[in-house]
């Protein structure tokens, strides 16, 4: 579906009745990375999954889209939905940062958050001249170039053997990135904010997902996480990456069904 936001055309899936959960999805990826959480957890939840700016069905405008931008975005898309009650936020990754800087704009429209396969700490220098390196890549070849250098990365080392499908799924995603969202993404990721302080200022319940072998960001950054956090539970999927709702997408959906009905 596509909605016209004021000043910006979102694409959106919505699906199933229940509080209502809000899924962010990650970098170069679109709403299609929720497919199965939206199928497996429409009768515990009002699902809506939408592409952030620059990716899937949604417009890619000049950037940088810095994390409040991406977050003002989510939540003008819930206005119009007429979601104007708390929501748990759950984002993987970019979707991560996006759930910690809309925890920090609107704090009183979440009712939880589950972060997936995420940090809470910003770029050091070695990560930006990597974005720089990446932003370069995509304004001289696309966002499919800096698209295929994640793949290799993106998943636990066996799903590229053990699970073909989704190592297709994977790339098949990312074709929804655009040249002009990858470099607006990047630029923004590369200048967010260090939530590391927030986290113990999060009085709701908070739900971390992560691969136990996820190459992008290391288990150790949801460790920290829950360390910091003073309402969290943490669960380490086994044989996933960075996408583990893709690669154990059974065992993630059960630990957010769970989560919900304890919200309940
Ligand atoms: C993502 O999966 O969203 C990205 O790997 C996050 C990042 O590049 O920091």
């Amino acid at each position: 579906m596509r909605l016209q936001l004021p000043g910006l055309v979102m694409g959106y899936d919505e699906k199933g009745s229940g509080p209502p959960l809000l899924l962010l999805h990650g970098f170069p990826l679109t709403r299609r990375l929720w497919r199965k959480q939206l199928e497996l957890l429409q009768d515990t939840a009002r699902v809506i999954a939408p592409d952030l700016r620059g990716f899937g069905e949604t417009e890619a405008t000049p950037g940088p889209y810095s994390m409040d931008l991406l977050a003002s975005d989510c939540f003008t898309l819930l206005d119009q939905l007429g979601v104007d009650g708390p929501v748990v936020v759950g984002g993987l990754s970019l979707g991560g940062y996006l759930a910690l800087a809309f925890f920090r704009r609107y704090p009183e429209r979440v009712a939880g958050l589950i972060l997936a396969a995420t940090r809470a700490g910003a770029d050091g220098p070695e990560a930006r001249a990597n974005r720089d390196r990446n932003i370069a890549l995509a304004q001289e070849k696309g966002a499919q170039a800096v698209a295929e250098g994640m793949l290799p990365r993106l998943l636990a080392p066996r799903s590229y053997e053990a699970l073909p499908d989704v190592v297709d799924e994977a790339r098949d995603i990312m074709r929804g990135a655009s040249d002009t969202g990858v470099v607006g993404a990047l630029q923004g990721m590369k200048d967010r904010p260090d939530s590391t302080d927030l986290l113990p200022n999060i009085d709701r319940p908070v739900l971390i997902l992560h691969g136990s072998e996820d190459q992008i960001i290391p288990p150790a950054e949801a460790e920290a996480m829950h360390g910091r956090l003073r309402r969290s539970y943490l669960k380490l999927i086994p044989d996933a990456g960075h996408l583990p709702n893709l690669e154990q997408p059974i065992t993630f959906s059960a630990e957010m069904r769970t989560f919900l009905k304890s919200l309940l």
